[in-house]
């Protein structure tokens, strides 16, 4: 995920471009960059920064160092190569002949470089946007069309895109294609502008077309023009936008939170997609090799918070199904208590952010004792991802909430994932149970849908418990990793006590705190602990608990223990996490949205906890 811009037009473009792209940062903030054509020298100038946006505001003296009225700008979210000045965007040839933006990934980026090293051309970053620009300057210097060099690279290119491309030889001029990745294209009195997302356009105008896949479209100050994928010029409709600028940022949401609450089918679509290929997990880009797992006779899991709680379920699943021993360790226990780490293990640090201090210092005692690491991390480039031996890393692409809901969840898929491999690799599931694995979890994006379109129930059943004292969350096994999230996200942004429990400890203490009307949440994914864990909602429920039952469509006898019960759909048991959190993400969101909270920035936290 990346934001891209473009302006050409009767007024300087760097202001404008600037202007954009600090609307589109909630789609990537690792690196910056402008490129705009001066006037005077004609040649195309770039510049490019690395970070958020403001050191690029301010290398730039907010835009007016770079003079000119038609350019293209970029904010970097990294897929391929670190984060640096180097791999930031505008990309462009030696003779600048071709700049581009570009939002998206291309997948057979490697092989397309290889040819183009062939015919002589040579690569200054590891990004796969290079080699896009230079194969369209390919193609150009062999026909000296920019639309017959768009459009015969887009057929050769596999993956998604939103390109935003200046030709030096065509002077007042941007073109822009798309596949699969978000553009529009907008117009107003001054010029034409291109982008990612309607907030980085809302200043400028409130009309806009929609550019469709595998389209083009050629702006100029006061002509758009749009072709298809044959080059046959096509026509578009102008549409008005109608909403208000805050609310377009969040694409329409009320909070990041929930719009990144919506974004998982994606997410996890988009991580399985990075590592099933052909009906196969394939970790080559991981380096994680099928030798390497095999070997591996314990796994130890080191993360904070949520991710701790995603280490927690993979303890569950690794140990069940890919027969490798688990320990789990807060990193903030690990790093202070001498760990003994046995023999041809592995120590996993799952973050997000990859610069939580407490991960990083686990990570690096893992690497003293020289401990091969593994980094499940989102954000490339990070700390952790640099520091790991092996980074697999999720595809959730910037998570601005405070409080993780998507990241969450592709950290998931990566554990299931591992463990599926490894119980491949070590013989203990047969090639059909293999597939048929693979296949249930390519079915978590629909059914994580699904469990979405029943927001209006939990939305209802949040408002009631609002005021709320106490809330207990119990489960076992995965489904008490499952509550353990539950809870956190209750009290990190609804202010609301809550506790996870193992369904069966409760009474070995806690359950002295259960008084009339206390809401219980019993969760109950597992077919072999469903009666288990009823049993002790019963138990709860004699001393005056209210009960929220929460499991999988068909276990419907819940309802004769439970006062309110909800259902999500039915999956491999391993894979319950990605489905049964989406209810109580959504009732920790709406608990915090009736008691009029700061949603996405909860008091006295932070994104990253950069300090232990
Ligand atoms: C809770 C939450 C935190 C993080 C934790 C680790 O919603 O977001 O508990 O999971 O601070 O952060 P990362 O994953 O960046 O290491």
């Amino acid at each position: 995920m990346c934001g891209i811009v473009g302006y050409v037009g009767g007024n300087q473009a760097a202001p404008i471009l600037l202007s954009g792209l600090s609307k589109l940062e909630y789609r990537g903030y690792d690196s910056a960059g402008i490129a705009v054509r001066n006037p005077d020298t004609e040649k195309i100038e770039i510049v490019k920064t690395k970070g958020r946006l403001l050191p690029l505001i301010e290398k730039t003296d907010e835009g007016h160092a770079v003079p000119g009225t038609c350019g293209i700008g970029h904010t970097r979210w990294a897929t391929h190569g670190e984060p640096s000045e180097l791999n930031a965007h505008p990309h462009c040839t030696e003779d600048q002949s071709v700049v581009l933006v570009h939002n998206g990934i291309i997948e057979n980026y490697q092989e397309l470089k290889d040819k183009l090293v062939k015919t002589g051309y040579t690569f200054y970053s590891e990004t796969d946007t290079e080699v896009a620009t230079k194969l369209i300057d390919y193609y150009f210097k062999k026909t000296g069309s920019p639309l017959e060099a768009i459009s015969r690279t887009m057929l050769r290119v596999r993956g998604s895109y939103a390109f935003g491309i200046m030709f030096h030889d065509f002077p007042g001029k941007v073109f822009a294609a798309r596949k699969d990745s978000p553009l529009i294209i907008g117009k107003n009195e001054t010029g034409s502008l291109i982008a990612s997302d309607v907030p980085a356009i809302l200043d400028s105008t409130r009309n806009v077309f929609y550019i469709g896949n595998m389209e083009i479209a050629e702006l100029s100050q006061n002509e758009i023009h749009f072709y298809n994928i044959d080059r046959e010029e096509i026509e578009k409709e102008m549409v008005e936008i109608k909403w208000d600028a805050e609310a377009a940022e969040k694409g329409g949401y009320e909070h990041f939170m929930l719009k990144e609450i919506h974004e998982q089918p994606k997410a996890v679509q988009d991580t399985i997609a990075a590592y099933v290929k052909d009906g196969a997990i394939d970790f080559s880009e991981v380096g994680l090799t099928d030798e390497v797992l095999q070997s591996l006779e314990r796994i130890y899991i080191v993360a904070c918070g949520s991710a701790y709680h995603v280490g927690m379920v993979a303890k569950y699943v690794l140990e069940d199904l890919a027969h490798i021993p688990v320990e789990i360790d807060l990193a903030s226990e690990f790093r202070y208590r001498n760990p003994y780490l046995a023999k041809n293990s592995l120590v996993m640090v799952i973050s997000q952010s990859g610069e939580t201090a407490d991960s990083l210092a686990a990570l690096r005692l893992a690497k003293d004792r020289n401990v091969p690491t593994l980094g499940v991390v989102n954000v490339v480039g990070s700390s952790i991802a640099r520091e790991s031996d092996y980074v697999l890393y999720t595809y959730a692409g910037p998570e601005i909430s405070v409080a993780t809901t998507k990241a969450y969840s592709t950290q998931l898929i990566a554990t299931y994932l591992i463990a599926i491999q490894g119980a491949k690799v070590k013989g203990i599931i047969d090639e059909a149970r293999y597939d048929a694995l693979l296949k249930e979890l390519n079915t978590l994006p629909e059914k994580i849908q699904k469990a979405l379109d029943d927001k209006e129930r939990m939305q209802w059943f949040a408002s009631k418990y609002a005021n709320a004292k106490d809330i207990f969350f119990i489960g076992r096994g995965i489904d008490y990793a499952i509550s353990m999230e539950g809870s956190l996200k209750m009290k990190e942004i609804s202010y609301v006590h809550s506790e996870a429990y193992a369904a069966g400890e409760l009474k070995h203490g806690t359950i002295s705190l259960i008084e009339d009307g206390t809401l219980v949440v019993g969760v109950l994914t597992q077919k072999e602990l469903f009666e288990k864990t009823v049993s002790n909602m019963v138990e709860v429920r004699s001393r005056g608990a209210y009960l929220m039952g929460l499991t999988n469509y068909g276990n419907y006898s819940v309802e004769d223990t439970a006062d309110f019960s909800v259902y999500v759909p039915k999956t491999e048991q391993y894979f319950a996490t990605s489905l049964a959190i989406i209810p109580l993400q959504l009732m920790g969101y709406y608990v915090s949205v009736a008691k009029g909270l700061d949603v996405d920035k909860p008091r006295n936290l932070a994104k990253s906890v950069t300090v232990e």
